[in-house]
């Protein structure tokens, strides 16, 4: 078996070929390196180049003729840049991806699988959203991943793409070998900023302490980079048996069905690291809401699917990888 991984030089899509490559499934990267990185995809078949190159898409395909999936990683995924570069953010992550939607269907690859996101949910930080849970996707960023779930729901009816939406809630942790991380070390989310406030030994700001939370502080759904990977081999292997031509789209949860507050999230950091970070309280970020966590049933039906790895998994290997990253990646 053979897979395209479109975005494969990035976090979530190194890691996924990691995965692959271990399971013996051959791989081919495609990637811009916007915010990839070439050392993710060393010593595999790599192709440097935009999803929107049609003539790059489409010799790929030619030279790959048994590519049986590909994997549409690719996106710009900043949450408060999409609110500087809206444009960008569409451009890419709904234009782009439809010309590469195109360019696949064109030369007969017609299984897709997209990542997309949770952020596309309304908070709902009472109860486990399930894949039918009403959706209010609140930035360009989230919008724009909402609207390309959309449109691939709406070409797979028409036929013959057939596609499976993974909604990621938030992967943390890193390849548990360290082949790949985080590729930066400036993230935005939570975890990342505990352990750039652990290695700066600056205080870790807490944005928003007022939300409808039982301590007031954003609840996460943080699942491991690795279970994130292990579902998509499920994918590609049960691929056929998941969506067809009389069903030919499904949306499934990737998150491990247990919500984590900022204050748990600090709490379970300061037992898993070795140096315990400060808190400060700040005000709510815009565009961050108080958030969800996931119902992952689907995904078990489906895929016979269940996160294996811990809240502490994830924090052990994002530490792990933080200490390794520099080595790795030079800067
Ligand atoms: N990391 C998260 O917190 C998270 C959460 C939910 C969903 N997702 C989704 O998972 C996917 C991967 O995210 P990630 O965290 O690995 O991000 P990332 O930035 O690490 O990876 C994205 C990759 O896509 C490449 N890319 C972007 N635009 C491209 C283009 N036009 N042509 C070719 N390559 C292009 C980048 O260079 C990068 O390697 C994204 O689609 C994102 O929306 C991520």
């Amino acid at each position: 078996m053979k897979v395209l991984i479109a975005g494969g030089a990035g976090y979530v899509g190194s890691t996924i070929a990691s995965a692959y490559l271990d399971e013996d499934i051959e791989i081919v990267v495609l990637d811009n390196l916007v915010t990839g990185r070439r050392e993710f995809a060393k010593g595999r078949t790599f192709y440097e180049g935009d999803i929107a190159n049609r003539g790059l898409v489409t010799r790929i395909l030619e030279e790959h003729p048994d590519i049986d999936v590909a994997i549409l990683c690719a996106a710009l995924i900043n949450v408060s840049e999409s609110y500087a570069r809206p444009k960008d953010y569409y451009r890419n992550n709904v234009v782009k991806c439809l010309g590469f939607i195109d360019s696949l269907m064109a030369s007969g690859c017609t299984r897709l699988i997209f990542s997309s996101s949770a952020s596309i949910y309304r908070s709902s930080e009472m109860a486990a959203v399930d894949e039918r849970a009403p959706l209010e996707p609140t930035s360009p960023y989230a919008r724009s991943k909402t609207a390309f779930e959309w449109i691939v729901e709406d070409i797979s009816h028409a036929g013959p793409l057939r596609v499976i939406s993974f909604r990621f809630f938030n992967p943390i942790g890193a390849d548990p070998q360290m082949r790949t991380g985080l590729q930066s070390s400036e993230t935005s989310h939570a975890l990342g900023a505990m352990i750039r406030a652990m290695t700066t030994e600056t205080d870790f700001a807490i944005m928003g302490t007022d939300y409808a939370t039982r301590d007031g502080t954003g609840i996460r759904d943080y699942v491991h980079v690795w279970d994130i990977a292990r579902a998509h081999i499920s994918a590609v292997q049960l691929f056929d048996s998941i969506v067809s031509v009389d069903n030919p789209y499904e949306a499934i949860n990737l998150g491990t069905g247990r919500g984590t507050t900022v204050r748990e999230l600090v709490h379970k950091f300061n037992k898993v690291s070795p140096l315990p970070i400060h808190t400060v309280n700040l005000a709510r970020r815009d565009g961050d809401s108080a958030g969800a966590f996931s119902n992952f049933e689907k995904a078990t039906r489906l895929l016979g699917w269940t996160p294996i790895l811990s809240l502490e998994d994830g924090i052990r290997d994002s530490l792990r990888w933080a200490q390794m990253r520099r080595g790795i990646l030079g800067d």
